[in-house]
């Protein structure tokens, strides 16, 4: 890898923003909000630390635009003007290193479990869910699948307000936007199920939706799982959803990758997904890829694989300051002592969090 590439900062075409380098911490969910979904000084104490030392975008852990879409205890909220101070609080923070600041908005759909919502979980289609007392989930009608597109939209003008230079639309993992795009969880039969460009529509009119309720510098990213089964998700179905996100004017597509080595049958070739990705969408879009990476080889296979970012999770947790470290010292890898965790700014309720990711915490 040419550190160079990697410190050179990327510009961003719509909203005309740049990165200062092509370091990404990816959403990290931490447990560590108040019961109310109000930040804690530790949430943003160890996101500004990362800010500080060196990472070029910072991306909060998933936060919920509602509460019928919150998904577990210490879940971030931006589903209420009374989170703003908090907010406001760790945009200025994040920002005043010199990162760009991004919310991850979410709502868990059929993964948001009745004993924390008190209600029967909402989806694109009546599915079959543990989160549920009656083992499925509720379907959406269409009014309240418009109301919940401008829930995201009103979450992402709150992020404006509270001073973050954009958002990250949770498009990934099985939540509620994966539910509705993918063909085995969306089985409705109006416009917002059945055909691929209709099973998109409820993701494009919550980007359309902040593009108009937002000034135009405003970061709009979209990260996806390019292929989740368990919801129908395919690599195909996924490239056309994101040239048609690149149309509506998206700043950046992450693709959660898991280990961004695995390959994927792509017509009759087997390539590592986010080569998939740069080769179809060519350089219409900067792409963030995540997964499995740690070392200097790794950035430099990420690069090679077309990506323009490189987005890491528990590399960043356990290295504040990764973006530098990757290119001099090397990084060490899991586990980690509680000591060491505590030192890089993780609260003991995070580090306890941290025990239940197989050989991540020491003993
Ligand atoms: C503790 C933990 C919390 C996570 N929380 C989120 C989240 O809130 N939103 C999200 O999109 N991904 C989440 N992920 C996935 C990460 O963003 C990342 O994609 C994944 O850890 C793979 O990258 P890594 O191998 O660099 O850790 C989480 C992962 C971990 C380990």
């Amino acid at each position: 890898m040419s550190e160079a590439i990697f410190n050179s900062e990327l510009q961003l075409i719509n909203s005309n923003k740049s990165i200062p380098n092509r370091s990404v911490l990816a959403a990290l969910t931490n447990k560590q909000s108040n019961e109310d979904g109000s930040l804690t000084e530790q949430e943003i104490r160890w996101l500004e630390r990362r800010a500080k030392e060196g990472f070029g975008v910072i991306t909060t852990a998933a936060a919920y635009v509602h509460h019928s879409g919150k998904s577990w205890a210490g879940e971030l909220g931006v589903h209420s003007d009374a989170m703003l101070p908090g907010l406001e609080n760790l945009a200025t923070r994040i920002n005043s290193h010199g990162a760009i600041s991004l919310v991850q908005i979410f709502h868990g759909g059929m993964r948001a479990p009745t004993e924390i919502t008190g209600l029967t979980p909402i989806s694109s289609s009546r599915n079959q869910t543990k989160q549920s007392s009656t083992n499925y989930s509720r379907e959406l009608s269409e009014n309240e699948v418009m109301q919940a597109i401008q829930w995201f939209v009103d979450a992402a003008v709150r992020c404006y307000n509270a001073g973050f230079d954009g958002v990250e639309v949770h498009g990934a993992h099985g939540y509620l936007i994966t539910q509705f795009l993918g063909r085995k969880t969306n089985n409705r039969s109006d416009n917002w199920g059945g055909t691929l460009h209709n099973r998109s529509r409820f993701l494009i009119e919550i980007i359309r939706g902040i593009r108009r309720e937002t000034p135009k510098d405003f970061v709009i990213a979209v990260r996806i799982s390019p292929e989740y089964p368990s919801c129908g998700i395919t690599i195909d179905e996924s490239i056309e959803v994101s040239k048609h996100l690149i149309d509506e004017g998206i700043d950046i597509l992450h693709l959660s990758c898991w280990n961004i080595m695995n390959n994927t049958y792509f017509g009759d070739k087997k390539l590592p997904i986010t080569e998939v990705f740069s080769r179809e969408l060519g350089n219409r879009i900067p792409l963030i890829t995540t997964g499995s990476i740690w070392e200097r080889s790794d950035v430099e296979e990420a690069f090679r694989q077309g990506a323009d970012l490189i987005g890491v999770g528990r590399a960043g947790i356990a290295h504040p300051d990764w973006p530098r470290r990757v290119h001099t010292t090397g990084n060490s890898r899991p586990p980690f002592t509680e000591a060491h965790l505590l030192e890089a700014d993780l609260s003991p309720k995070f580090v306890d969090y941290m025990r239940l990711w197989d050989g991540f915490v020491h003993g």
